[in-house]
C-alpha cells in the first residue's frame, strides 16, 4: 500500500491505496464520490472526467498514486468552485438546454465543458464539438449539449473561478 495525500472537492484526503488502483476507483470506492461514473474500460467515453489541478482528465486513465499532492475536483464539488448557487453555471446551462436524457455522460460532459471554456471562452460550434470529442453520449445526438456550452459561453460564466 502507498499513502497518498491530495485535495478532493476542497477537502484534504490522506489514504493508503494499492499502487494499481485507478483514480476513478479511488474517488468512487474510497471516497464515495459516485457522481464520477465509469462508462467503459478503454479510456474512450469520458464519463469519468474530473479536474486535476484545474484541467479535465479521464480518471480511469490514471492511477490514484499519480494524483498524490494534486487538487481534484469532481462533479460533486464543481458548484463550490463558482460564486454562490447550488449549481455551477455549466450545470444550469445543461439543465436549461435539456442537454441530457439518461444523464450517464452528463458529469463528464460538464467537467470537460468547463475546462473547454477555461481554455477558450468563446468557442465556435466546431471548436465545441472538437473539444467534446473525447466524451461520448449515447442518447442526445449532442445538439443540446453543444447548445448548453454555447449558452454558458454567451453568459460569460462557464468557467470555474
Ligand atoms: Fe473513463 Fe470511459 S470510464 S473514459
Ligand atoms: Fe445518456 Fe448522454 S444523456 S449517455
Amino acid at each position: 500500500m502507498t499513502k497518498i495525500e491530495l485535495t478532493v472537492d476542497g477537502g484534504k484526503v490522506a489514504e493508503d491505496v494499492e499502487p494499481r488502483m485507478l483514480l476513478v476507483q479511488f474517488l468512487r470506492e474510497k471516497l464515495g464520490k459516485t457522481g464520477t461514473l465509469i462508462g467503459c474500460d478503454t479510456s474512450n467515453c469520458g464519463a469519468c472526467t474530473v479536474h486535476l489541478n484545474g484541467h479535465a482528465v479521464k480518471s480511469c486513465n490514471m492511477l490514484a498514486v499519480q494524483a498524490d499532492g494534486a487538487e481534484v475536483t469532481t462533479i460533486e464539488g464543481l458548484a463550490a468552485t463558482y460564486d454562490g448557487g447550488d449549481l455551477h453555471p455549466m450545470q444550469e446551462a445543461f439543465h436549461e438546454c435539456h442537454a441530457l436524457q439518461c444523464g450517464y455522460c452528463t458529469p463528464g460532459m460538464i467537467m470537460r465543458s468547463v475546462d473547454l471554456l477555461n481554455e477558450n471562452p468563446d468557442p465556435t460550434e466546431e471548436e465545441i464539438r472538437e473539444g467534446l470529442e473525447g466524451n461520448l453520449c449515447r442518447c442526445t445526438g449532442y445538439h443540446n449539449i453543444v447548445r448548453a456550452v454555447q449558452t454558458a459561453a454567451a453568459a460569460g460564466k462557464g468557467a470555474a473561478q
